[in-house]
């Protein structure tokens, strides 16, 4: 079973209060998500792998590490384009390639309308979406990054709900999930309760 990382840091508490509440206008609710994403793309890295790298300081030569692997950052639009850059300060050297779905809100299910992969697919990719409702967009993100060659995926998002968590572990076990905080439930519209309302439109200011 896939592994499930909900950050427990003050910093994420205190943050993902500003996040939820609904007075918090957009420009503010844009720098809230992107903080969050720093917290979240530090933890979600930590298992990288790095290698030894020979570099001169101004002083001597020495053994450092630097990360070799090809990184690719998939923002599932819209909404996840509000972490890509916090996870590219982190990571400069990453790709990224975009995948769009909107989710049609009489089925619930996602629908494709964007996609931009190469031949080339990286070693590793995260996934980068603030919400994970039903999972129905998550998992056929990384459906699409699996078929498209990539062995190594996780999952970054900023509020995740129980039964989400639980489509997206039975259809992708090996995909660790990092999440700011995990809710309480979907309420009959699949929207997360308590949750921040719709992401898009929030960061997008298209209320
Ligand atoms: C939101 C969100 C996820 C999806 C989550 O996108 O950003 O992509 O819904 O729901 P799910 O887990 O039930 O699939 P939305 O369809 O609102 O599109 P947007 O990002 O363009 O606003
Ligand atoms: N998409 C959102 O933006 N918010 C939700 O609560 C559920 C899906």
């Amino acid at each position: 079973m896939s592994r499930v990382i909900e950050l427990k840091h003050p910093l994420v508490k205190h943050h993902m209060t500003m996040l939820r509440d609904k007075t918090t206008p957009p420009f503010i609710f844009r720098d809230q998500i992107r903080r969050l994403t720093l917290l979240l793309a530090y933890e979600a890295t930590a298992t990288l792998p790095v290698e030894n790298v020979e570099i001169e300081t101004p002083l001597c030569t020495t053994i450092s590490k630097h990360i070799d692997t090809r990184i690719g950052l998939v923002p599932i639009l819209r909404a996840g384009l509000g972490m890509c850059e916090a996870v590219q300060e982190l990571i400069p050297q990453a790709e990224v390639w975009h995948l769009g779905f909107y989710r049609d809100e009489s089925t619930l299910k996602p629908v494709e309308y964007y996609q931009k992969f190469s031949d080339h697919p990286p070693e590793i990719a995260f996934v980068l979406d603030p919400m994970l409702a039903t999972g129905g967009s998550a998992i056929e993100a990384i459906n699409m990054v699996k078929k498209w060659g990539v062995s190594k995926v996780s999952m970054l998002c900023t509020i995740a709900s129980p039964e989400g968590i639980e489509k997206v572990q039975k259809a992708h076990p090996d995909v660790s999930i990092f999440t700011c905080a995990i809710d309480e439930r979907l309420n009959e519209n699949a929207y997360i309760v308590p949750g921040l309302g719709d992401a898009g439109d929030r960061i997008f200011n298209t209320l």
